[in-house]
């Protein structure tokens, strides 16, 4: 389905909703900077206030699930592109980068993946699905997570990689395998790695700072095409932001050469009190706090969080983020009446002192 008349002129419906002054794009910009989120192409075209101010916030957008495993190739050799065709076509006609997410993780993969990395098939099944996948829009991407969450120090793996599926089929080579593949079907396209976990003081934080320092250069000798790493931040207010480690972490990873975005910021208030005051100084402080720190690395080009809205969020639905008392939370830009929230002050008031680049 291509994009409608009804979808443009939702967009200047949006002014009325949308907080006075200038949109979170347009301070972005004012920086050298791309704000977006996630999202769904099925919420676009069914919620049209919430479509609203897609168009109106973001310069960037990345689908929430519509280029995972488990979308693009439900069984295996069909592909389904309904979603993602619909999406590249919203973004173009509003004037959007896109990011696409992902090509090689370890969960939200088909049913039948399991059994064919585990039946010799690994590597052909990686080339088929990515030069179909990543071919299909080549040209069109600003950015693909090529490896999502290839990493976790709990997992205690000498070569820094969890192991997933793909690594017990081809070894720590199906990091190479993968971008290989993504570099041939989309040469344009900026290839990431991107992973989460890597914001906090505590020894777990540290530790997987430290694995990513010492497996990027490895990648980069090798001469694997890894050109950005992608921070997740799914930040949680219970734990301390590490400032001077963080820091130094992405003073590491732009010294690399690579590009870095924020790539699914949002907060879990699940640990909050009830009190929507209370939730909100929180979150925005928080927000803030690790946007001034993300901000001054000028190797970062683009902030997304993970929704523009707490209407449509895995916030909500996710045992793992979601309050127990059944509140609904407040971590993203708009509340789930479609409101500015205290964290959307936050982000714009970051972009707004962040230099510029
Ligand atoms: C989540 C989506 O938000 C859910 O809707 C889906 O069911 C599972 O995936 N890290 C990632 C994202 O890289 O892909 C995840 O998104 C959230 C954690």
């Amino acid at each position: 389905m291509r994009i409608t008349r009804r979808t443009a002129l939702a967009g200047a419906a949006a002014t009325l909703a949308a907080p006075a002054g200038r949109s979170l794009r347009q301070r972005a910009a004012g920086k050298g900077l791309l704000y977006g989120s996630a999202v769904s192409a099925d919420l676009l075209r069914t919620d049209p206030a919430y479509a609203a101010l897609v168009a109106l916030d973001c310069a960037i957008i990345v689908p929430e699930i519509e280029a995972k495993w488990a979308a693009t190739e439900p069984e295996q050799g069909r592909f389904s592109f309904a979603g993602l065709d619909w999406m590249m076509d919203y973004a173009r006609c509003h004037g959007m980068a896109v990011r696409l997410h992902n090509l090689a993780w370890g969960v939200y993969n088909p049913p039948w993946l399991a059994g064919a990395l585990a039946s010799g098939q690994a590597e052909d099944v990686l080339r088929h699905h990515v030069s179909a996948v990543a071919g299909r829009y080549a040209g069109e991407v600003l950015a693909w997570d090529v490896c999502n969450e290839p990493s976790d120090p709990r997992w205690n793996q000498a070569d820094d990689l969890v192991n997933i599926g793909w690594k017990k089929a081809l070894g720590a080579g199906y990091v190479d395998a993968a971008f290989a593949a993504a570099h041939a079907a989309d040469p344009n396209a900026l290839l990431f790695i991107n992973d989460d976990l890597l914001e906090y003081e505590d020894a777990a934080s540290q530790a997987k700072r430290d694995g990513y320092l010492r497996l990027l250069p490895r990648l980069l000798a090798r001469g694997v095409p890894v050109q950005g790493f992608g921070l997740e931040a799914h930040l949680r207010p219970e734990r301390k932001l590490a400032e001077k480690p963080y820091r130094d972490f992405l003073r590491e990873l732009a010294g690399m050469g690579l590009v870095i975005h924020v790539t699914e910021l949002d907060i879990s208030d699940r640990t909050l009190p009830a009190d929507v005051a209370t939730r909100d100084r929180a979150l925005a402080a928080l927000a803030r706090q690790f946007l001034d720190v993300v901000l001054d690395e000028r190797a970062v080009r683009a902030v997304l969080t993970w929704g523009l809205t707490t209407r449509h969020s895995w916030l909500a639905t996710a045992p793992e983020v979601a309050r127990t008392d059944g509140l609904p939370p407040r971590g993203l830009p708009y509340d789930g009446l479609l409101q500015p929230t205290a964290m959307w002050r936050a982000i714009a008031s970051a972009l707004d002192h962040a230099p510029g680049r």
